[in-house]
């Protein structure tokens, strides 16, 4: 199977999470990336029975649009049953990288709202240890340099990732080189440094479920 054939089977494993755990009428979370396109694509055929979703940004917004499925503000919901979306790396303990795609804070701030976090992503993004994928840290640009610096304090090696600017018109600082052993630890850490919107672990708010793609089939991990 293709990376993206996985990918699309894990889409269509949480779409049938969505169906059957999800109660009708209320509001899903929907994350950024490739994996989460797909999805998407697996969630327009069930949309008539949530009231809507919340993106996590503004490419999923259109792309939820596109499929006919109401878009809604967070600031007029409360609760979100669950949030699906996918990662850069992910560990025993589910806690992640995200931040690939650049959508981190609008992903962290659904997720943060969110009661149950389904990850869906194929095989390749299980590690023992993260930080093979650069950390993505957004970062307000006059800060850019300060921020810089203090990361390689911690001993990584952060590179601005050329000509994008974020949903939230920041710049994200791709981080090479760590090696993450205490991800909520060095998750709140970095949040500390004066001029970092946040950064891409997802481990003080790991996922509650991952729906892994492998060659044999979809397994589910709690
Ligand atoms: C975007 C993300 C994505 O979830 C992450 O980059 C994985 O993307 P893909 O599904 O394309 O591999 O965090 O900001």
């Amino acid at each position: 199977m293709t990376q993206d054939e996985l990918k699309q089977a894990v889409a269509r494993a949480a779409a049938d999470y969505v169906a059957a755990n999800v109660p009708a009428g209320t509001v899903i979370g929907v994350g950024t990336g490739s994996t989460a396109n797909f999805f998407i694509d697996a969630l327009a055929p069930l949309k008539d029975r949530f009231r809507g979703a919340v993106a996590s940004s503004e490419a999923t917004r259109k792309r939820l649009a596109g499929h006919g499925i109401p878009v809604l503000d967070l600031n007029d919901i409360e609760e979100i049953p669950v949030y699906v979306d996918g990662a850069d790396e992910i560990d025993a303990g589910l806690n992640m990288i995200k931040g690939g795609g650049g959508a981190l804070t609008r992903e962290k701030i659904v997720a943060a709202v969110a009661t149950t976090f389904v990850c869906i992503c194929d095989a390749s993004k299980k590690v023992e240890v993260m930080g093979r994928f650069p950390l993505p840290v957004e970062v307000i640009p006059m800060a850019r340099a300060h921020v810089a610096r203090e990361l390689v304090k911690l001993g990584g090696r952060p590179q601005e990732r050329s000509g994008f600017v974020t949903d939230n018109g920041n710049l994200i600082l791709d981080v090479h080189d760590l090696k993450i052993t205490d991800p909520k630890g060095l998750e709140a850490r970095i949040n500390q440094i004066v001029g970092v919107v946040t950064n891409g672990l997802f481990a003080v708010r790991p996922a509650d479920l991952l729906l892994l793609g492998a060659a044999d089939g979809v397994q589910t991990i709690r």
